[in-house]
């Protein structure tokens, strides 16, 4: 009698063959690979930092970004987990290669704080569709991913604010190197 009603549920398919509870609006869709993208390229940028920080001897600057493009790696995987979860079969677009030259160390913060910033006006796009289109699931998926970008933003605000005030002095650059390094 179980089968036989269970039989009777149509129960619809997202792209990837998994069984879904909404369809997800396209536009929504596409959105959402285009932020993990724009999260695996701040990854990718992340690491390029660290590793100019890591030739200049800074070990705390470098350690303190090898630390974010991990998180940015894991905010794409949980992106990638979020549309597996909702049926959709997760397209990896091409990144481009990452900023390398640098003129100081006030423009990589300055830099990172504008991405943190562009990350976060991508979220605010994505929430508004998701209103528009009422997926309330990926409004509720995306509330602590905001919540946690405008903690990002508070720390790049901070770092970038002590690097202007150490003014490229080499004693107080590397004491805020030090200070990095016992963060983590
Ligand atoms: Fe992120």
């Amino acid at each position: 009698m179980k089968e036989i009603i269970l039989q009777k549920l149509n129960i619809s398919s997202g792209p990837s063959g998994r069984a879904i509870a909404q369809p997800m609006d396209n536009a929504l869709v596409e959105a959402l690979f285009h932020h993990l993208t724009m999260e695996r390229s701040a990854s990718s940028q992340y690491f390029s930092m660290s590793l100019w920080f890591l030739e200049r001897e800074f070990r705390g600057f470098s350690s303190f970004f090898k630390n974010e493009s991990l998180t940015e790696q894991e905010h794409a995987s949980n992106f990638a987990n979020y549309l597996i979860a909702r049926g959709q079969s997760v397209v990896l677009e091409e990144i481009a290669a990452p900023k390398q030259d640098w003129n100081s160390i006030e423009e990589i913060i300055s830099y990172s704080f504008q991405m943190e910033a562009d990350v976060t006006s991508s979220l605010h796009q994505i929430y508004s569709m998701a209103e528009r289109s009422s997926d309330t699931r990926t409004n509720v998926f995306l509330d602590p991913v905001i919540d946690s970008q405008t903690n990002s933003e508070d720390e790049f605000a901070h770092l970038l604010g002590k690097v202007r005030f150490a003014n490229n002095q080499a004693s107080a650059i590397l004491i805020i190197d030090n200070e990095l390094i016992k963060v983590k």
